[in-house]
């Protein structure tokens, strides 16, 4: 039976990184200007920890200016406000991510709407999704926006492929499905109450799945030939590892998947590496984007 490409998002992510070093020396060098992001991280949240970690790493390791924020989860709603109203007005700050999800008594929307437009480097103000649904300039969210990048990678034009995205959530599957059809494909979104669902999946192209359920998408559910995105990370017991051992699955049961599949992201190593990348991009159009620098022209 034939084996599915691997889609390598690690790789991809690197490249991505080192052409937004390269954008930002240019930056430096010819505007003196440092393209900055802030990222507030409110309670202790493990698993937000670590990808608050890591961003700030690698946003060092880019070239750019990093400001941590990590308040205690019983920090006021208004001592956030008044926080993110201090960032909008700062002008070494490009670009401000609110590590989500937030403690229960403070409210999302309200906190995502504070946020300068202009600054929304997750692209999840209201301003965005309305530009990003409408074809103007938006800031994209990340997450979807590496999921293109590696679509378009490995098939090129998007054009007329039909795409199933599973998952309706406001992270992932419906800017995705807008990417999508932004791309010219004819665009379908599934989730827990669509009925049929393995029929729906097998009419698919190009599947994307992000519903956070381990390995629910099987091997005969996919068309034969299709791209699969899996944006899915789950952590799962592994005995057969040892007593007490993990392992990290997608929401794609991979072996099965790669036996049908023409090409499909590995769980851990495809899309997971390419959110961060594409953050620290969406970081650099907003500090040109503020600074009126050409981006195409740095
Ligand atoms: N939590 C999980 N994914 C994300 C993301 O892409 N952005 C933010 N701000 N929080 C998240």
């Amino acid at each position: 039976m034939s084996t599915a490409t691997r889609i390598d998002g690690k790789a991809f992510a690197a490249d991505v990184r080192a052409r937004v070093a390269t954008e930002i020396a240019q930056i430096k060098k010819n505007h003196n200007l440092t393209p900055g992001l802030a990222v507030i991280l409110v309670g202790d949240d493990p698993a937000s920890h670590v990808y608050v970690r890591n961003k700030t790493q690698q946003t060092v390791e880019v070239g750019m200016a990093s400001f941590e924020h990590r308040l205690d989860d019983k920090t006021p709603e208004a001592d956030l406000l008044e926080l993110i109203d201090k960032l909008n007005k700062d002008h070494a700050v490009h670009g401000i991510l609110v590590q989500l999800p937030l403690p229960s008594h403070i409210a999302e929307i309200k906190i995502l709407s504070a946020i300068d437009p202009d600054k929304d480097v997750d692209g999840f103000h209201l301003m965005n999704v309305g530009r990003l649904w409408t074809g103007a300039d938006a800031l994209v969210p990340c997450t979807p926006y590496g999921c293109i990048l590696l679509l378009k990678k490995h098939l090129g034009d998007l054009t007329g492929k039909r795409a199933l995205v599973l998952g309706r959530s406001n992270i992932v599957g419906k800017p995705m499905a807008a990417l999508l059809l932004e791309e010219s494909c004819t665009v379908s979104i599934a989730h827990s109450r669509t009925t049929d669902l393995p029929a729906r999946c097998r009419e698919a192209d190009i599947l994307v799945a992000a519903v956070g359920r381990p390995m629910m998408v099987k091997g005969d559910w996919i068309k034969p030939g299709a791209v699969i995105i899996d944006v899915g990370i789950n952590r799962i017991d592994a005995p057969e590892r040892g007593e007490g051992k993990t392992r990290l699955v997608g929401d794609v049961d991979f072996s099965a998947a790669e036996q049908v599949a023409s090409a499909i992201t590995p769980v851990p190593g495809g899309v997971g590496p390419m959110t961060i990348a594409c953050l620290l991009r969406n970081t650099v159009v907003a500090a040109c984007r503020q600074a009126n620098i050409d981006i195409t022209n740095i």
